[in-house]
């Protein structure tokens, strides 16, 4: 799994948790302050060994590694070039392959929502009904 734009690392601790000791989880995000404050959370707990930490481009994520779900919360309107960040992950998704896409209520509209999930599909991801996340935008983008 990779959790994109993770931030502090909210959500990678869960993603760690539904795993399990066999499974992996990178957490990738432009800032290394981020990528810090994750290591502190998680160092001495055992997903430090089920969490990579990596540090991506604001224009390339850099991973070559084939990931099978991707988490990209409230991240994706701050990526300047939005179908080179699908394309990517599409490049390393595996056919059936899921992205979990989630946008903020206020600054994301729905008519540009709408925009950055046309351009998933260009890059080769189809749409399908996402989970009610409460105030914001979801789809599932399947490859
Ligand atoms: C609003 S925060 C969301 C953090 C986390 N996903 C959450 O929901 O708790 C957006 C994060 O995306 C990161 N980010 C912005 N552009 C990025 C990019 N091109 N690649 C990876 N991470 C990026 C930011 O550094 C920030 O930590």
């Amino acid at each position: 799994m990779l959790d994109i734009g993770c931030g502090p690392g909210f959500f990678t601790i869960d993603m760690a948790q539904m795993v399990g000791k066999s499974g992996r989880v990178i957490a990738s995000d432009v800032q290394e302050g981020m990528l810090e404050k994750l290591k502190h959370k998680i160092e001495g707990t055992e997903l430090a060994d089920r969490i990579q930490l990596h540090k991506s481009e604001k224009t390339r994520i850099r991973l070559s590694e084939p990931v099978d779900f991707v988490l990209a919360f409230y991240v994706v309107h701050e990526i300047p070039n939005k179908l080179d960040f699908f394309s990517e992950l599409a490049s390393i998704m595996q056919p059936g392959g899921q992205i979990l896409f989630v946008e903020p209520p206020f600054h994301v509209s729905k008519s540009a929502f709408a925009e950055t999930v046309r351009t998933a599909q260009e890059a080769g991801f189809q749409s399908e009904k996402g989970p009610k996340v409460l105030f914001s935008k979801a789809v599932i983008l399947k490859k």
